[in-house]
């Protein structure tokens, strides 16, 4: 196997999908601190300071604060070299988790035990669905008293179709919860308190059926296990490692991350069964991860990440190949060669700045406004990866500028702020004004905060007589012309120059698109 195929045959990229406050952030710091990746707790959790900021959008700009090491957070553990891809937690940037979801090989769904399955890991599941992608189960918080563990199981094959496997089970809850058993070696993982239970510092017994652990326990409670494993083992399902691999069955965990407990025999169990990259379909192909010529696609760009450097930043997850420090790349949308020498890459610990990245990796690349969302890179193909998703926009505002003398400011700042892809922005044909469009409202006080502090301007939003875009497209050049001209009033050009048609109601769409059946009315700038 060439070094290249080895590499990533090691990696495992994926991220944590949850609903707010069941645990993501803790069992991400957890995670890290198994992988010598920082050394102490603490570090990751500071961000979520943020979390006591007075609005949404204050939380945002927190997070936007945060180091770009944070986007992927790369440590090696047992072998294995181990990507995690952080989601954003508000619900009105979901087109970007939906994004981030199809850079990654599988996903980890953390549930809290007293709340069982919430909305959010409702509708983050259905995306993980639309890919296939094999989904692990980490249900937290045991400490403290919840749904019975059955009963969760439950919910989860119930309410989010999928059945489930358990792989470790609590013995007690709450304040009796014991310890777990590892339902495929058999051994039970003692729960103490304040320990910082690593393999090295916790209690482990090699069964149920020990008399120390039944000495240290109370035969009381684990009569009780028992009996609830025998219904559990009727109940539920062995685990299946193809059935896993194919998104058909999760396995599932108990824990609790504050107390770091049942967080290694997760991750353990997760760095030797969860996938590999996969091939991915670059249309005119599909890629394997084993291929020696680099390839990758971008998805997600952050302006700004960096407040004293004003960087602009494309992650792109490498799908073939490999990058090295000095090299170049092939921007398939613009054909043209890039250099790409300087990418960031990003190994969570100060110690061994991965210079090179593998399939799976993700790499930061300096980004000047030239490259978009879902961007393909390659050593000279014409290929693109497919299934990046595009949100139409649903509301739009007019940007109203209080010094006219900013326009250029302006300009700069709505072109920069729209390659994240969560607003879009249109300028009309006929009108000097300038229209935003975006998925939620939430969108529109970012933007204005984000103008004046990243770029020193003042904008207010207005209600615009838009109530839906479409991209005009067609073969023919002559109807098009014509329609520029005589549809001149609506039309506008995007952040990338194509040519979009503000609709002012559904009624004049309608009358518009049969009125002009040689012209293609697409609701999204398709990414792939
Ligand atoms: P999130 O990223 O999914 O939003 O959740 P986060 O990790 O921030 O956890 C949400 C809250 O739940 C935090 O409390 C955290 O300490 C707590 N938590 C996480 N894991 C466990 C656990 O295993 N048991 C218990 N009992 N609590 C847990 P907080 O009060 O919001 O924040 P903090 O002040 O404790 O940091």
């Amino acid at each position: 196997m060439s070094t290249h195929a080895a590499e990533a045959a090691r990696r495992r990229t994926f991220a944590i999908i949850s609903h707010p406050d069941a645990g993501k952030t803790t069992l991400t710091e957890k995670l890290l601190l198994f992988g010598g990746a920082i050394r102490q707790a603490g570090s990751v959790k500071s961000r979520k300071s943020a979390k006591h900021a007075t609005s949404d959008w204050m939380t945002l700009e927190k997070e936007r604060g945060i180091s770009v090491t944070s986007s992927v957070m790369q440590f090696p553990y047992d072998g294995r070299i181990v990507n995690l891809l952080d989601t954003p937690g508000h619900a009105d940037f979901s087109e970007d988790t939906y994004r981030v979801l199809t850079a990654v090989d599988s996903a980890l769904m953390v549930i809290d035990c007293a709340k069982g399955v919430e909305e959010r890991t409702i509708k983050l599941m259905e995306v993980c669905r639309l890919r296939d992608t094999p989904i692990m189960t980490f249900i937290n918080k045991l400490d403290r008293e919840g749904k019975y563990p059955i009963e969760l199981l439950d919910e989860v094959e119930r309410v989010l179709d999928i059945p489930c496997a358990p792989i470790t089970w609590p013995i007690g809850m709450g304040s009796r919860l014991k310890g777990v058993v590892h339902l495929l070696t058999g051994e039970v993982h003692l729960f103490e308190p304040g320990k910082n239970l690593t393999r090295q510092d916790s209690t482990i017994y090699a069964s149920l059926d020990d008399p120390a652990l039944a000495q240290r326990v109370g035969a009381e409670v684990l009569n009780e296990v028992s009996e609830e494993l025998v219904l559990v083992q009727g109940a539920s399902h062995p685990f299946d490692r193809e059935l896993y691999l194919a998104g058909l069955q999760t396995p599932v965990f108990f824990g609790s991350a504050v107390n770091n407990f049942g967080v290694q025999l997760l991750l353990d169990f997760f760095v030797e069964h969860a996938p590999p990259p996969k091939p991915r379909d670059a249309s005119a192909r599909v890629i394997s991860p084993d291929e020696s010529a680099f390839s990758g696609f971008v998805f997600k760009i952050q302006a700004n990440m960096d407040p004293l450097h004003r960087d602009r930043v494309a992650f792109l997850r490498v799908c073939s190949g490999s990058y090295e420090p000095g090299g170049k790349a092939y921007h398939v949308r613009t054909g043209k060669e890039m250099r790409i020498g300087d990418a960031l890459t990003f190994m969570a610990s100060e110690r061994g700045l991965a210079e090179y990245a593998y399939p799976g990796d993700v790499i930061g690349i300096h980004n000047h406004g030239t490259i978009a969302i879902a961007d393909t890179f390659t050593a000279g193909e014409p290929l693109q990866f497919t299934g990046i998703p595009s949100f139409a926009p649903e509301l739009f505002r007019r940007v109203r500028l209080r010094d006219p003398l900013r326009l250029k400011q302006l300009h700069k700042g709505l072109t920069q702020l729209s390659e994240e892809g969560a607003t879009q922005f249109f300028r009309p044909l006929l009108a000097n004004d300038l229209i935003l469009g975006a998925i939620g409202t939430l969108q529109f006080e970012v933007v204005a905060y984000r103008l004046k502090d990243e770029y020193g301007v003042e904008a207010t939003f207005e209600p615009a007589q838009v109530v839906t875009a479409r991209w005009v497209k067609a073969e023919d050049g002559g109807a098009l012309e014509e329609f520029r001209e005589k549809a001149a009033i609506h039309l506008a050009i995007d952040a990338t120059g194509a040519l979009v048609y503000l609709a002012p109601t559904r009624v004049n769409l309608q009358m518009v698109q049969e009125r002009w059946p040689k012209l293609r009315f697409e609701a999204t700038r398709e990414h792939a």
